[in-house]
């Protein structure tokens, strides 16, 4: 079975150029499965000797591998402390020639980047001059980050998002929801892959020094070694006091690995070092 599955890890680099060895090996061999099943092969070898001569196979697998389920505040607890607590405190310390910079790092379809905006937006208006504010959004997927450039959302895709923020950010027509241009502005869609070694940050953001870093539901499809060589990159992008904001199943990973503390029990939410947020 390792065999088979080196095989197909294999083909993927050599036939068509998807390198898909850094995942890590259980999510690969069930979301091979799952393929398996979906075109009736039974054995990984068979499906090897399928995939090795149908290219639309092997970018469905590619496309399985690169999960982009994503929703607007994603994790309610989250978001509540960002709102009430880190943001607040960040923005007030920033002085009026000073500009908050944030990335999201595996954007998908762009409800995470939206959901920073709207919740900076909504600080901003209190204060009595804004503050400048930037937010990177990047994902290795190319037809996810067109959807979320687009900022076309269902009724059912905006849910989590409280009604009079779709009063204010969303432009309905007919059934659809399109976040306002003034949010759009804001933020700066692109491709980015965080395993590629070039370069430490997004060429978009022009320099690191972030002080939020999102990467949320990311890292968990990864190989050990991959995910802290993504989290290291994280880490450096990072501003002295910046913040690191994770998936609740990366939480250990972050804890385990990184010399960053947390912050905001039991949310994942994690610093460089104490900054003055108390
Ligand atoms: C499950 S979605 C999570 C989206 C969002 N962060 C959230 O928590 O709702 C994972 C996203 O990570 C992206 N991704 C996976 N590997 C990546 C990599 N090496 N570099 C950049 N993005 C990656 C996928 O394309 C996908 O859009």
């Amino acid at each position: 079975m390792v065999d088979d599955l080196s095989a197909i890890v294999h083909t993927m680099n050599s036939v068509y150029g998807f390198d898909v060895s850094q995942y890590d090996y259980s999510f690969l061999k069930q979301t091979i499965e799952k393929r398996c099943t979906a075109i009736e092969i039974k054995k990984f070898s068979d499906y090897e000797i399928y995939l090795s001569k149908n290219l639309v196979e092997a970018q469905n697998l590619f496309h399985a591998l690169n999960i982009n389920y994503t929703e607007f505040f994603r994790n309610t607890l989250t978001y509540a402390h960002l709102e009430q607590w880190i943001l607040p405190r960040l923005i007030e310390k920033k002085t009026e020639d000073s500009e908050l910079r944030i990335w999201s790092a595996g954007c998908s379809t762009g409800q995470e980047a939206y959901s920073i905006a709207m919740l900076v937006e909504k600080i901003n208006a209190k204060r009595q001059q804004a503050l400048r504010y930037r937010i990177i959004a990047t994902d290795i997927s190319k037809s996810a980050l067109a959807v979320a450039e687009k900022g076309n959302y269902t009724e059912e895709a905006i849910q989590n998002v409280r009604m009079k923020d779709i009063k204010e950010f969303f432009v309905k027509t007919k059934e659809t929801y399109t976040v306002c241009d003034r949010l759009k502005k804001q933020i700066s869609f692109s491709t980015y892959d965080l395993l590629e070694n070039r370069s430490a940050y997004p060429h978009e953001s022009i320099f690191g020094n972030f002080d939020l870093v999102f990467c949320c539901n990311v890292l968990f499809y990864y190989k050990t070694d991959s995910q802290l060589y993504i989290l290291n990159k994280l880490i450096n992008s990072m501003s002295e006091q910046g913040y690191l904001i994770t998936g609740e199943a990366e939480r250990q990973t972050v804890a385990k690995h990184s010399p960053l503390l947390t912050v905001a029990s039991p949310s994942p939410i994690f610093q460089k070092k104490h900054g003055g947020v108390k």
